[in-house]
């Protein structure tokens, strides 16, 4: 006689070890990968169905961008021998430091979205950073390895800079950053489509990643819009696919996001380079 299927907790449980059991998945936040397998099992699918899409899914919307593994205990050595070293400079400020710089660049590159950013880093934050009131905290949501780009950003140390991602790995390593620099802040394992709870902020950063959240929630874009707690969002979008087309993705995303804005009653003001287009919102 035929064993009776599992039941649906048996199963999600076997499809959440089987997918956080692959190197390219394990360190990412497991309520997530929970929540989108769970969905899948819930159309019906079978277990090595509802694996395979999760997989799909997750790639599309995290794991795709890694472009190098990065050996996190290596980078911090890296680091921390660099700092260490410009810190006995004269001048001593690690942010302005020409080696450290060279680092945290190369290190940006193992993500595509950072990497990308690369030829207008010297150009972008001061650009953006002027059109804003002062700072006094920034929020960075679903931030790769974005804040590894905070000493470009013209903003003293003692600004707190909380940043959010799935990965628990590029987390404590963001967060040995932060420590490293002298910057006050920290970086969260989560979520960011759970209801999270962020901390009030004057900023807060959405670089690229509307997007890959509508790709898992259809109107979580909007509702974290609302959410989060900050009255100026710097939010951007790529002008192209990972795999370099344009396919006119910016703007179907950005009609979308700007109805959104005019709905809410809130201003934009944009700034456009070749690989993203920034804007600005002032939330009233
Ligand atoms: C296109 S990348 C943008 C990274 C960064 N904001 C930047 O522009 O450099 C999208 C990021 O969203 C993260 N992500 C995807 N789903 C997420 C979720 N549900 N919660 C938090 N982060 C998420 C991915 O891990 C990835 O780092």
């Amino acid at each position: 006689m035929n064993a009776d299927p599992p039941p649906p907790d048996d199963q999600l449980d076997q499809a959440l070890a089987s997918i956080l059991t692959a190197r390219k998945y394990r360190s990412m936040h497991p309520g997530l990968v929970r929540d989108i397998a769970a969905a899948e099992l819930a159309k019906g699918r079978t277990l090595k169905e509802a694996v395979k899409a999760a997989k799909s899914q997750l790639h599309q919307s995290a794991a795709a961008y890694v472009r190098r593994n990065l050996d996190y205990d290596d980078a911090l050595r890296q680091l921390q021998t660099t700092v260490t070293a410009a810190n006995r400079g004269p001048g001593s400020d690690p942010s302005t430091d020409p080696t450290v710089r060279t680092l945290l660049r190369q290190l940006m590159s193992a993500h595509a979205s950072t990497h990308e950013r690369l030829p207008i880093l010297d150009t972008l934050h001061p650009q953006l950073f002027q059109r804003l009131p002062p700072v006094r905290s920034v929020l960075d949501i679903a931030c790769g390895l974005h804040p590894l780009s905070r000493p470009w950003m013209p903003l003293p140390p003692d600004v707190p800079y909380f940043s959010y991602d799935i990965y628990s790995d590029q987390i404590d390593f963001l967060n040995h950053f932060f420590d490293a620099m002298g910057y006050a802040g920290a970086a969260q394992q989560c979520n960011v489509l759970d209801r999270m709870s962020t901390p009030p902020a004057d900023v807060a950063f959405l670089l690229k990643t509307l997007p890959c959240l509508e790709q898992i929630e259809t109107g979580a874009g909007q509702r974290l819009l609302h959410q989060i707690d900050a009255p100026i969002l710097i939010v951007s979008f790529p002008n192209h696919t990972l795999a370099g087309r344009k396919q006119g993705m910016a703007q179907h995303y950005t009609a979308n996001f700007l109805s959104q804005i005019k709905k809410a009653g809130w201003q934009a003001d944009s700034l456009s380079y070749p690989s993203e287009l920034v804007y600005i919102v002032q939330k009233n």
